[in-house]
């Protein structure tokens, strides 16, 4: 077997990790960096480069769990959920925000095309991360679309696509479950009818 195969075996074996079986370490800022730069080989149609990626600190946990509580008050939601809201924001030892930059006004590279660059990076960022042995999850959840997580993490013309939660996994990754039927790669690569 060649490291190619090597690599493509590893690679069927990334299974997203939520929250609760993700413990520290966080990637270093190389392993951040390492992880960035291979997101960068995602096909950019233009070179526009539409997405970059934000690392949230430790630091900034409670700044950013005071953001996620005041959007879940101000969506009228209950105590509780407040409390879950303000909680996500200590979700993963590393977190970063995937920033998407998604231009409607180019004849040659519409909004399709450039979202297949953002989620192509997003799928070359969390392949690098599983490489180096890292379980990851990419979440959305209200957070994503609340204006003063935009505000404190997007410029003009951004938006938030997405968290990406990264930290050492405490068991073996395995799908999801058995409630999503698996994917026969017959079902997924056919030749043309025509
Ligand atoms: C942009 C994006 C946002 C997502 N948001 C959520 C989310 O908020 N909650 C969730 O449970 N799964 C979310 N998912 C799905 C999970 O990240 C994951 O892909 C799914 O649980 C399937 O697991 P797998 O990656 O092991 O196949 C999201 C996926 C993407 C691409």
């Amino acid at each position: 077997m060649n490291a190619g195969d090597e690599l493509l075996d590893l690679l069927a074996l990334r299974y997203s990790v939520g929250p609760k079986y993700l413990a520290p370490p966080a990637p270093s800022a190389a392993q951040w960096t390492r992880a960035a730069a291979l997101a960068s080989r995602a096909p950019d149609h233009g070179g526009l480069r539409p997405f970059r990626f934000v690392v949230v600190d430790d630091s900034q946990r409670d700044a950013l769990a005071e953001l996620f509580a005041r959007g879940a008050q101000q969506r009228g939601q209950s105590t509780e959920e407040v409390k879950r809201a303000r909680e996500r924001a200590f979700n993963g030892p590393g977190l970063v925000a995937l920033i998407a930059r998604v231009r409607a006004d180019l004849a040659d590279v519409p909004p399709h095309e450039q979202w297949l660059c953002v989620g192509a990076a997003l799928m070359n960022f969390m392949n690098a991360l599983h490489l180096m042995g890292f379980g990851a999850k990419a979440l959305s959840g209200a957070s994503v679309s609340d204006p003063a997580v935009h505000q404190a993490f997007c410029g003009p013309g951004e938006r938030l696509a997405n968290w990406v939660i990264v930290g050492c996994p405490t068991r073996a990754t395995h799908p999801r479950g058995l409630s999503i039927p698996a994917v026969e790669p017959d079902d997924l690569l056919l030749p043309w009818a025509g």
